[in-house]
């Protein structure tokens, strides 16, 4: 007879079958990519996510040097692959994971070619590609043997995306921190994989290992996860943007589009404390999107946060390697309760 699984075994392993996956994707601690987090994901943050085994990444946006100064970009890649360099050679039985550099593909990025050749030069490993699909960052990402993951809302999206040259899609469902989109990650997931069996990630609200077995449940191969990361020492955030995060639940957060042209979702407190009424917030269009200064929300929004809706999980400021135990903790008993439910079926 099959013995019960306790979800206290935080011994329990689990076998995935990664050959439709690029080596760069493969052999993750668990299958999850630490999301890239405008002025939030820096090099700290990110070389924590990859040591700790899971892929780290940061919009190139973040990296913005003085006038007159070399590209800070330039510098971070350096470190990052330095840092987790000697950290393979001194932890061979437990290598990084891969980063991964967030490209913001819109005409208002004057920055795009500056960082892509930078990216090309320091052979980013994955490129993370957002708001337009265009080949040439592709092929670009390609001819240094990069993986490209380009982030969709709907399943239209997805198919253009993969026509134009992407290796594999983030869907981005309901209740996503940053511009989410809308649709419920049970359709979405599902719509794609009815024609893509490629690297597929899932976006929106996964914050504990429950959610991220979930994600796998349906079909993807990996969570992507933002907004509990916010909440970690290494994150560039302001301490009260971090407390707010640990205090707010879904209930909190509203989806609007008045800050940067696009919808997103914001922490509601945020919002109130910048004498703007939550519950009627006007709407505002994508002409109004610009990226020329880094962030498409004006100065006058900086105190304005990002969240996506699945915070409640979050009950702490931590490091950032203590977040990701605890969700490898939650993913193996999470997945060791469902298999016993499914032994001699
Ligand atoms: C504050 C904040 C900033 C973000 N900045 C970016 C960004 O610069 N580029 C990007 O592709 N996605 C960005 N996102 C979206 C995330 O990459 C990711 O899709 C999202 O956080 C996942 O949902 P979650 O927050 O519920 O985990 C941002 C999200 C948040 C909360």
């Amino acid at each position: 007879m099959n013995q019960p699984v306790k979800e206290s075994d935080m011994t329990v392993t689990w076998h995935r079958d990664e050959s439709h996956l690029p080596p760069a994707l493969r052999g993750l601690r668990i299958p999850l990519i630490g999301a890239p987090l405008f002025i939030i994901s820096v090099p700290d943050l990110v070389i924590a996510q990859c040591k700790a085994g899971i892929i780290g990444s940061f919009p190139a946006l973040n990296a913005r040097e003085g006038e007159g100064e070399p590209p800070l970009l330039e510098a971070w890649l350096k470190r990052i692959t330095e840092e987790l360099d000697r950290h393979n050679q001194e932890n061979p039985d437990r290598p990084a994971a891969p980063f991964a550099v967030n490209q913001i593909v819109h005409r208002s990025n004057a920055r795009l070619q500056r960082d892509i050749d930078i990216c090309v030069k320091w052979k980013v490993p994955v490129w993370i590609t957002s708001l337009g699909a265009r080949p040439e960052v592709n092929e670009a990402a390609h001819s240094v043997g990069g993986v490209v993951l380009h982030d969709i809302i709907n399943n239209t999206f997805a198919r253009k995306a993969i026509e134009k040259g992407a290796d594999g899609l983030i869907a981005v469902a309901a209740g996503a921190g940053g511009h989410a989109g809308q649709q419920s990650p049970f359709a979405l997931v599902r719509e794609i994989r009815s024609w893509f069996d490629g690297p597929l990630a899932l976006s929106g609200a996964i914050a504990s290992g429950e959610a991220l077995l979930a994600a796998r449940a349906v079909g993807a191969d990996f969570g992507y996860m933002g907004s509990p990361f916010i909440a970690t020492r290494e994150a560039n955030a302001v301490e009260d943007y971090k407390r707010m995060i640990v205090e707010s639940g879904a209930e909190d957060i509203v989806y609007s589009s008045l800050f940067t042209g696009v919808h997103g979702n914001y922490l509601k407190k945020s919002i109130e404390r910048a004498g703007l009424d939550p519950d009627n917030l006007p709407e505002s269009d994508p002409s109004s999107m610009n990226f020329s200064s880094g962030s498409s929300k004006p100065k006058a929004w900086k105190e304005i946060w990002g969240s996506g809706q699945g915070i409640g999980d979050v009950r702490d400021v931590v490091p950032a390697t203590e977040l990701i135990d605890r969700i490898d903790r939650e993913y193996r008993a999470a997945g060791a309760r469902l298999a016993a439910e499914f032994r001699g079926a």
